[in-house]
Parts: C-alpha cells; sequence; structure tokens
C-alpha cells in the first residue's frame, strides 16, 4: 500500500485504484510527483519535470538548479521563492514570516493514528489503511512539521493532515497552517464548488479554470450556507460517468479556504484548511498544533464515480456508534407544524397521529425551555417550561404509545434576555469596548471556554438524564461577528475561531459519550454547518429549511457531491408546491420523516402516508447499502431530474424520475447507470422486462404527456435472469 523506493527517494501510496507519489529531492525538498491513476512504481521521476525556471525564479542558494517557484512542492512554505499560494507561513522570534521546511525522516504505520479533539476518519481495523508521517523541519526556526498521510485499502481516499511542533527555543505564530496542497502539473480542469445560503444550500456550480487564484471560503464562524468545505477538480469535458475527478473534503466546521490557483506555467495548486484571514495561532517552545484532516478522492469515472467513493468512505470511516449501522426511527418534528405554539396536549396529539401512520418518533422542536414562546429569549436557559409544557407526561405517553422520543438544543447560543446571560454577560462570543451584533435576536456562547461548556452540558445532563429521551437535535441559528473570548489574551486573539470550533466539538463528544444511545442529528438553520466535522458526531444532518420537494431537489442533488443518503435529513412537509407523493419520493432520499401537523391530513393524504411510510421500510436497505447514480441532474436542465440506488450486487435498483416542469412533444428516453448489462431486470411497478443492456445503452422510454408539473414516478427494478444472447427479454 505504501512504499518506499530508497534508491529514487520516491514514497508511493497506493489506493484500490489510486496512487498518490512523493519525492525527496536532494536537498530535502518533499515534491508531489503524482497523483491519479494507480502506477507501477516505474520511472517515476520523469514526473517531477516542470519547466526549468521562470526568468523571475529565485533558487535555492545551496540548489541553483532548483527554485520552489516552479517545483510541485508537497507542502509549500511563504518567503522561500515560491509565490503561489502557501500552506505554512510562520511568523518568527525575528518578525518575519520567511518559512523552509526540509525532509528530516518518513515512517509507515499500520492503521491510522488518533487526531486528538478534532473529527476525522476511522478504522476499525489495522488493516484497513497505511498512515505515512514524513517530518519536515525548518533548519532555521526548528519549526517542525509532520505531515500524515492515510492511504485507505477499501476505498480511493487518502486522508492528510500536518502537525506543527515548535521544536526551537522561541515563540513562533503560525499564521497559515494549512491542511493539504496539491500541484498539477496542468490547468486543463474545471472548478466544482457548492454555494449557497439559508433554503438553498449546496448548489452546483462549474467553472473552467483561469489564470490566477479562485476558490472559495467562509470566515462566518461556521462551514456556512454560503460554501461548502467541498470542491472538484475535474478535466475539461469530464461528466458525470466520464473523465478524472479529484475530490477534496475539509473535514471541519469553522472557518476554511479551499483555492486552486494557476500560474505561469499553466499548473494548477490546490490548498485547503483553515483560513488563513482572522488566524493566528501561538506556538511557545515545545507546543503542537495539528490541523484538520482533509480528503482526497480520485476518480477516473467522472463526477458519479467520486461521489461513490466519499458515500462508502464516509459511511463506513466517518460515522460512529450505534447508529452508524442501526435502523434510524422515522421522525415526526413539531417545527413546521406548530412553531413555538404548542403545549403537552397537543404534542401528545401528533404523537397519536402519526403512531396511526406508522411514523417511530416524535421530536420536540424549538420553544420547550426558559419562557420561549418566540425567537425573542431564552437560548441558554435549558430548563423546561413547566407552565407550557410536562415533560414527564409527555415522554410517558409517546413512550407508552411505543414510539421514541426527541428534543431540540442550540447549545453554543444566548439570548440576551435570558437568565444565563443576566448571570453571565462576560460569556458571550465579544470583543473589548463593543456591543455584540444581533442576529435572530441572539448572541453566541463562548464555547471556547471550559467553564461555559461544563454550564451548558451540566445543564443538558440535567433534562437528559432525568428525562428518557432518545434523540436531540442539535441547532446553530447564526454566524460569528466581534469574535473574541475575555480569556484569550491578546497575542492569542487569532486562535478564538479555532478554539470556539474545537469548543464545540468538546461539547458534542461528551454528549454522545455520556448518552451513547442518542441519535444526535446537527442542524444549522437548515443546512449551515453540513460538513464531515459534524457527521464524526452526528450521523445525520438537516439538510434545509427549505422542504419544498422541487427546491430540495438541486439541495439534494448538489448534497450528494460528496455525502451519503444516509446523512442528508429530509421531511415530507405540506409545503404547498407539488403534491404529497412528489414529496414523499424526494425525501425518501435522505433519512426521511414528516414535518407537518398530522391532524390537519385528509383521508387521501393520510393513505398517502401510510403507504410512504411502508416503502421507506421497504427501500431502507437498498437506499443506505445501495451505490447512489445521478441520471439527470437539475444543474443540466430545467425539466426533469431522476437518480437511482442500485444493490451492490446489481440485482435490485430503485429509479426515481421527478418532472419538475412539463415538456410536451419531447421524446423522453431515461438511461439508467450501474446495472448488470446482462441482466433481465423486472419492473415491479409495471411488469415488464428489459434487459440491463437496453436500460443503460438505450434507455427507459418515459415519454408521457398525461405527466404534470411537479409530479413524481418510482420504478423499482429486480433482477430475474440472465439475458440470453439473442433472446428478447
Ligand atoms: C432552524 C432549524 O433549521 C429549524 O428546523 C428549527 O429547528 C428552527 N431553527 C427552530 O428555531
Amino acid at each position: 500500500m505504501i512504499a518506499y523506493n530508497k534508491q529514487n527517494h520516491t514514497i508511493k501510496l497506493d489506493t484500490p485504484n489510486t496512487s498518490y507519489v512523493l519525492g525527496v529531492r536532494e536537498g530535502g525538498f518533499l515534491l508531489n510527483l503524482y497523483y491519479g491513476r494507480r502506477l507501477p512504481d516505474d520511472n517515476l521521476w520523469s514526473l517531477a519535470k516542470r519547466l526549468p525556471s521562470a526568468s523571475f525564479s529565485p533558487c535555492d542558494p545551496e540548489h541553483t538548479d532548483f527554485s520552489a517557484d516552479v517545483a510541485p512542492m508537497e507542502y509549500p512554505t511563504n518567503g522561500r521563492g515560491d509565490f503561489r499560494a502557501a500552506a505554512l507561513s510562520v511568523r518568527n522570534a525575528d518578525g518575519n514570516t520567511v518559512t523552509d521546511l526540509r525532509y528530516v525522516s518518513h515512517r509507515v504505520i499500520a492503521g491510522k493514528p488518533d487526531l486528538p479533539g478534532l473529527p476525522q476518519l476511522y478504522v476499525t481495523d489495522d488493516a484497513q489503511c497505511e498512515t505515512l508521517e514524513v517530518t519536515l523541519r525548518d533548519p532555521y526556526t526548528g519549526v517542525e512539521a509532520v505531515l500524515v498521510y492515510t492511504a485507505f485499502c477499501d476505498c480511493d481516499v487518502i486522508a492528510k493532515h500536518v502537525r506543527l511542533t515548535n521544536r526551537g527555543e522561541q515563540a513562533v505564530t503560525l499564521e497559515r497552517a494549512l491542511s493539504s496542497c496539491l500541484d498539477l502539473p496542468s490547468m486543463g480542469f474545471d472548478l466544482i464548488t457548492l454555494w449557497g445560503r439559508h433554503t438553498k444550500e449546496r448548489q452546483f456550480e462549474r467553472r473552467p479554470l483561469a489564470h490566477g487564484l479562485q476558490g472559495i471560503r467562509s470566515k462566518r464562524g461556521a462551514s456556512s450556507h454560503s460554501h461548502n468545505p467541498f470542491a472538484a477538480l475535474v478535466q475539461t469535458g469530464a461528466t458525470e460517468t466520464t473523465g478524472e475527478v479529484y475530490g477534496f473534503n475539509l473535514v471541519y466546521s469553522g472557518n476554511f479556504v479551499i483555492t486552486a490557483e494557476v500560474d505561469h506555467d499553466a499548473t494548477t495548486r490546490v490548498v485547503m484548511g483553515i483560513d488563513p484571514e482572522d488566524f493566528g495561532w501561538l506556538l511557545a517552545p515545545g507546543e503542537s498544533f495539528a490541523t484538520p484532516e482533509a480528503v482526497h478522492v480520485f476518480s477516473a469515472e467522472g463526477l458519479g464515480g467520486m461521489s461513490r467513493v466519499f458515500h462508502r468512505c464516509y459511511d463506513a470511516h466517518l460515522i460512529r456508534g450505534r447508529w452508524q449501522t442501526e435502523k434510524r426511527p422515522l421522525l415526526i418534528n413539531s417545527w413546521e407544524a406548530a412553531y413555538f405554539d404548542f403545549d403537552t396536549d397537543k404534542l401528545i396529539s401528533f404523537a397519536e397521529r402519526a403512531k396511526e401512520l406508522g411514523i417511530e418518533m416524535l421530536v420536540m422542536d424549538d420553544g420547550w425551555f426558559g419562557k420561549r414562546n418566540d425567537d425573542t429569549n431564552s437560548l441558554g436557559d435549558w430548563f423546561v417550561n413547566e407552565k407550557k409544557l410536562d415533560l414527564g407526561r409527555l415522554i410517558d405517553s409517546v413512550h407508552g404509545m411505543g414510539l421514541k422520543f426527541g428534543i431540540w438544543y442550540e447549545p453554543e447560543m444566548i439570548s440576551p434576555d435570558s437568565e444565563l446571560y443576566r448571570t453571565h454577560p462576560d460569556w458571550c462570543v465579544h470583543v473589548p469596548g463593543r456591543a455584540p451584533s444581533v442576529a435572530r435576536q441572539q448572541y453566541v456562547l463562548d464555547v471556547s471556554r471550559p467553564d461555559v461548556r461544563e454550564n451548558i452540558f451540566g445543564q443538558m445532563r440535567g433534562v437528559l438524564g432525568r428525562y428518557p429521551i432518545d434523540y436531540v437535535k442539535w441547532d446553530f441559528n447564526r454566524n460569528l461577528s466581534e469574535a473574541g473570548s475575555a480569556l484569550l489574551p491578546a497575542d492569542r486573539s487569532g486562535e478564538f475561531f479555532h478554539r470556539f470550533v474545537l469548543g464545540t466539538y468538546a461539547l458534542q463528544d461528551r454528549l454522545i459519550r455520556g448518552f451513547p444511545h442518542l441519535l444526535l442529528e446537527n442542524c444549522s438553520g437548515g443546512g449551515g454547518r453540513f460538513d464531515p466535522g459534524m457527521l464524526y458526531y452526528s450521523p445525520q444532518i438537516w439538510t434545509s429549511d427549505n422542504t419544498d420537494p422541487i427546491d430540495r431537489l438541486s439541495i439534494q442533488f448538489g448534497t450528494s457531491l460528496c455525502y451519503p443518503a444516509s446523512v442528508m435529513g429530509a421531511h415530507v412537509s405540506a409545503s404547498r408546491r407539488a403534491g404529497y407523493r412528489t414529496k414523499g419520493d424526494v425525501a425518501l432520499w435522505g433519512t426521511f420523516g414528516y414535518e407537518l401537523d398530522p391532524n390537519k391530513l385528509n383521508g387521501e393524504e393520510r393513505e398517502i402516508v401510510k403507504e410512504q411510510v411502508a416503502q421507506y421500510h421497504k427501500y431502507y436497505a437498498l437506499i443506505r447499502s445501495g451505490s447512489l447514480y445521478r441520471l439527470i441532474c437539475p444543474w443540466n436542465n430545467d425539466y426533469v431530474c431522476a437518480w437511482s440506488f442500485v444493490a451492490e450486487d446489481k440485482r435490485e435498483a430503485l429509479v426515481t424520475v421527478v418532472r419538475m416542469r412539463r415538456q410536451d412533444d419531447t421524446l423522453f428516453h431515461l438511461k439508467l447507470q450501474g446495472l448488470d448489462p446482462d441482466t433481465i431486470y423486472t419492473v415491479e411497478e409495471t411488469g415488464e422486462r428489459y434487459s440491463g443492456a437496453l436500460l443503460m445503452f438505450a434507455g427507459l422510454e418515459m415519454t408521457d404527456s398525461a405527466w404534470d408539473d411537479g409530479e413524481s414516478c418510482k420504478l423499482h427494478l429486480i433482477a430475474d435472469g440472465a439475458a440470453e444472447p439473442g433472446v428478447p427479454a
């Protein structure tokens, strides 16, 4: 898997279908020789060739044939002649930021070492991966960088992070400490990213690379609605099914940057990590800092191939705990059903109706604590509003019906009108001399402080320890401004944003360790913190507050670029566009549930819901363990979307088609993917039989002028035999 060629001083990391090659050049410069389809160990140094140097490129004083300006640097530093985006910039005791790293040693270990305090991919058995640690050191400051790479045996994934330690005698400040860099010898790529906003998360955007800098970032203190910490570089002309694709995803929930830079030689550098703006980390002698982990995927099978690698990897190596494999309860959430307007009896009535429909859990959303009847108060006062609610009676009734019970929290927030704020005004995120800004009438709580975390966890334990609660929805409804902590000295103020994220991770970790039975679902005004960092703690995330099934298509298609179906919170609501069938078909892609007042459903709607509940159970295993194929994407047309889940053994598939807008008189053949061409499949709904070859290469005839805007259909394909050559199915 990871092989060192001593003679050539190259290190090759292999996954089943990819290779990643490093070379150590004379002078100790660590270069990236290759990343792509799997290669044998053959003439790898030929891949280091770049133009000798541009006319203004500075050369290393002791190796005048080498200029970092034109070399494929593996972990580029600032101020030493490489003028592209640096991965590392350290302000030293002299006050300058010239940073240099040279190879010292490397080692290969079985398995994957822990990355303390940070979310990360994991393995359950050391045989599932190998890890390479390459140690580099700055000869002048003594700053040491250990580049840590894990190559997985069961998926084409390489995870990277960097551990920085001050081995010198004077304090330094990390001003830029990114997780990863990749230098590619071409600019023949398009950059794909996922932009968005509240209620319109993860919209697909594709642009050709141009000379200079392009990319995305978040300065919001959360990974954000605006940009997901994901990017793909796709070979020009690559499609959903063809072409080479590099996928990048940062396992982090705070400020981040992903930049692609094309230089004068038409090479492309991709760097990713914590956004250096508003970042600084003081490293006293002996202290260490670990960057978040970055996930890299290469696929030669187009965007779809890349997504399926991410999905398999995250289901197996990111989602943890009992809910990784245990069937998730089908839930009904009170938010869109009642907002703040509920009491014990109303919620019991929801549970009674839900029970009749086959729903398995009632989630009580915002409004149960302090004196909260609207969003102006009480965040931070995590005790039951007994004027409004008898929580013991509610949970007893719900459990008595055989349903599970869930509850909502927003632990990182504090309302100015709360007992907590009146007692501890200093606990909100703020800087001296400036009043903190409000958003949704709330401040942010400084969870970088251990005492604050202790208080919040203590309050949560008070409720979760007293009542038998099965599920927690963890919300986060504003971004950070005036970012500072009363506990941090001035020379550490740049550490605040990262410490805040570490505080959130520490709290979530404590919650799931303290209450291991809990199903935790993250949320941030919908999908404002939908990232692999959060998924390490919660196996599902509320995808968007937008539950309109047509709007959901572009949100769910975008989300699926790197996140599997098992994590995508998706509910049927009373939203007006499209009927209940379409709402159900779209929500079935995700965790599935309801977000409506079940008392308001009419007889016909109730029957549809019962059918949907039955289908949820019928297709659960196929959707969770099958492979996703995006057949027709919303970013390619305005009329129709289609996707399918195909079982691993290709014996079963579920195809869903949504007609967004009618296009009369247009022939429509839907070409399926991922089937076995030599197998005959029966369409359960019609009894028609087709070979996999016909379904994939010619397509299923679906022209039907009876389809109306917003309608959908599902087709369940079941393999019933091998296609015989020359014999019609
Ligand atoms: C935002 C979430 O996305 C909603 O689902 C709901 O929980 C509200 N917050 C409650 O305030």
